[in-house]
């Protein structure tokens, strides 16, 4: 593998979307090859399955279809145009992957985080991020910046106890797997938390 995978993490409103943006346009004005991407979604097939899995009319989905959804969509998504980016030498900047999985599906629906690790690898191939920004924010926060949004999505109408333990089950990732995880202060301004990822990207590679 040549290229370069790099993941954002974090609960709603950290600012995963703004900042992979911004670092997409940053390494695009380098004349660095990148491909921007996010999760579920990414290929046409694996945004069908997030139709499915953020309708708020599919209240009655179990978690393990949940679960299961999420891994089709990432394995179509890995596959298609993650692996393929990463042979050809690009960067590929996504906008969540496998360390939500296990924040939401694990720790937030209770599903054996050993059996959500084993089947993760089994649906990507054992790709694993090269670099992971976990942006850290008060849940509160994140939920405000995004309630001008209109209607919550089916993971967004979670109450506030379940996202506060996805942020803590994202903080112990990020604790467990340090050689490849860089906690970020989302609480900075865009600005300084740009400033701050490129300076580490440029590091990296
Ligand atoms: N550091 C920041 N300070 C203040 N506002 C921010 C910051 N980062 C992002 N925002 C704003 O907060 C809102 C949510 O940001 P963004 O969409 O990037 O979050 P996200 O992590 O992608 O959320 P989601 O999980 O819902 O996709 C946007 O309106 C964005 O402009
Ligand atoms: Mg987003």
């Amino acid at each position: 593998m040549e290229g370069l995978f790099i993941t954002f993490e974090g609960v709603e409103g950290c600012g995963k979307t703004t900042q992979a943006k911004l670092l997409y346009e940053f390494l695009r004005q380098k004349n660095i090859e990148c491909v921007l991407t996010h999760e579920p979604g990414g290929t046409r097939i694996s945004e069908k399955i997030r139709e499915i899995l953020l309708d708020s009319e599919n209240g009655e989905m179990v978690y393990l279809t949940e679960l299961f959804l999420y891994l089709a969509s990432r394995s179509q998504h890995t596959f298609e145009k993650i692996m393929p980016s990463l042979k050809s030498g690009k960067v590929v900047i996504c906008d969540r992957y496998f360390d939500s999985t296990l924040a939401y599906q694990g720790e937030g629906r209770n599903i054996p985080k050993q059996k959500v690790i084993e089947i993760n690898n089994f649906a990507t191939g054992g790709l694993i991020p090269h670099l992971t920004f976990l942006i850290d924010i008060d849940v509160e926060k994140g939920i405000e910046r995004i309630r001008e949004r209109k209607g919550f999505d089916r993971m967004e109408g979670q109450n506030t106890e379940f996202h506060k333990r996805v942020r803590g089950a994202f903080l112990s990732l990020a604790r467990e797997n340090k050689e490849r995880f860089r906690i970020i202060d989302g609480s900075k301004s865009i600005e300084l938390i740009h400033k701050e990822i490129v300076n580490i990207v440029l590091n990296f590679i």
